[in-house]
């Protein structure tokens, strides 16, 4: 992804660092809420949307960011991302924005506190890229986070729980193609043949377990 984010404090949402958080808690909501969209080692989080949060930070740490400072960015963050023009199909442009206010007070607090303690401790860690055609293998990766689906052991609660909706092959796949109103566009993100893989896993296992 081509695109250059600035990460500054702006200042918008008011310092929160300092306050009392709950970062096991925030670490749960992280891997329910963000993991879909964002890399971050330590939630095992491999999300592509959004930019890896290891390397924005990694970044930040080295430039003497302190973890209060990270804290408030991360948590003004939450409160106000940019909305950046969205093309679809163009690798230099965003294929999603992130939606406000995804988690709000003290869970807002508790995401940003757990956030700001681990990410880009391992600096520039590797993205776990799927580049075959395993299905589970891109599901885990790129769905799980959001989609609960016994066979492949994700508990994602952001999307619908694929094992009650039990989606044929064609719903799947349009979904994946185009995305909706909260989740991302996958159509340059994975390949062609990923696309049809993960749709194929998920209309052959949900709600077979
Ligand atoms: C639907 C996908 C999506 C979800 C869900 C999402 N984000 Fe994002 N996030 C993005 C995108 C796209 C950007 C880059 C554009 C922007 O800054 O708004 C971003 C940017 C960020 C940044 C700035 C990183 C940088 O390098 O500038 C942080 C921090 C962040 N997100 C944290 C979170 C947290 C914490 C959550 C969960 C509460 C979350 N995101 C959920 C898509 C998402
Ligand atoms: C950032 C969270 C997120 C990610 C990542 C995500 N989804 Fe979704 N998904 C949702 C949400 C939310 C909905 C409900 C529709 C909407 O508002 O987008 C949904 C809906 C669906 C549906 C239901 C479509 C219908 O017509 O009922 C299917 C099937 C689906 N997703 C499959 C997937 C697959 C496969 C992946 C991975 C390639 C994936 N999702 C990645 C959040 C996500």
């Amino acid at each position: 992804m081509a695109v250059v984010l600035i990460l500054a404090a702006c200042g918008t949402g008011g310092p929160v660092s300092g306050a009392p958080a709950d970062k096991e808690h925030g670490r749960k909501l992280f891997q329910n809420v963000c993991a879909g969209c964002h890399t971050l080692a330590a939630a095992g989080a491999r999300g592509k949307v959004g930019p890896n949060l290891d390397d924005s930070f990694a970044q930040a740490r080295s430039e003497g960011f302190k973890e209060s400072a990270i804290l408030d960015i991360v948590h003004d963050q939450i409160k106000f991302p940019g909305q950046y023009p969205v093309q679809q199909n163009n690798p230099d442009f965003l294929t999603a924005n992130m939606p406000a206010n995804l988690v709000k007070g003290q869970d807002a607090i508790d995401v940003a506190a757990f956030v700001a303690a681990n990410a880009g401790l391992k600096p520039f860690a590797a993205t776990i890229v799927v580049t075959g055609t395993n299905g589970k293998q891109i599901f885990v990766a790129e769905c799980g986070g959001c989609h609960t689906l016994a066979a492949a052991g994700t508990t994602g609660t952001r999307g619908p729980k694929l094992d009650a909706l039990k989606p044929p092959f064609p719903v799947v796949k349009n979904q994946v193609i185009h995305g909706g109103a909260v989740m991302p566009a996958f159509k340059g993100v994975l390949k062609d043949a990923q696309i049809n893989a993960v749709a194929k896993y998920v209309a052959e296992h949900a709600g077979q377990k």
